[in-house]
């Protein structure tokens, strides 16, 4: 069983990811930590000179949780590099989608505010087949 923890506790988690951030074509360093049954996996995005090639903090993380045996989230914490709450982008929305029917999202900006929102609430309408 995960262990209960603060939605405050999860963002943290994911600020102190934030600063591994391999971002040196962007300088955009994002953070997330997704809650699993078991453990938290953190994760950063990762660049590439080869742009196309770059994975989103949100991806990396759910590929480390699955890599890990883990598949059924509760909530995932994203730190935003700017005082802009970054939402998720499409891409891993609908990887996120892939796992979860719904999730909590709790978005923290650059000051450490917190914005709590949901998968359901920012992607009703997953790509399904
Ligand atoms: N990025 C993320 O890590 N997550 C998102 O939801 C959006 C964008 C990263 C990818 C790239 O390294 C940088 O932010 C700028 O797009």
């Amino acid at each position: 069983m995960t262990p209960a923890r603060s939605d405050e506790e999860l963002a943290a988690l994911a600020r102190a990811v934030q600063k591994l951030s391999y971002s040196p074509y962007s300088g955009f360093k994002v953070g997330a930590a997704l809650e699993g049954e078991n453990e938290v996996y953190s994760a950063t995005n990762v660049e590439n000179r080869s742009y196309g090639l770059t994975i989103c903090a949100e991806r990396a993380a759910v590929f480390s949780a699955v890599s890990h045996g883990e598949n059924k989230f509760s909530r995932l914490a994203l730190a935003s590099p700017t005082e802009e709450f970054l939402v998720p982008c499409g891409a891993c929305l609908q990887v996120l989608a892939e796992f979860c029917e719904d999730l909590q999202i709790i978005l923290s900006n650059s000051k450490g505010a917190l914005k709590l929102t949901s998968l359901d609430i920012l992607f009703p309408h997953p790509f399904e087949m």
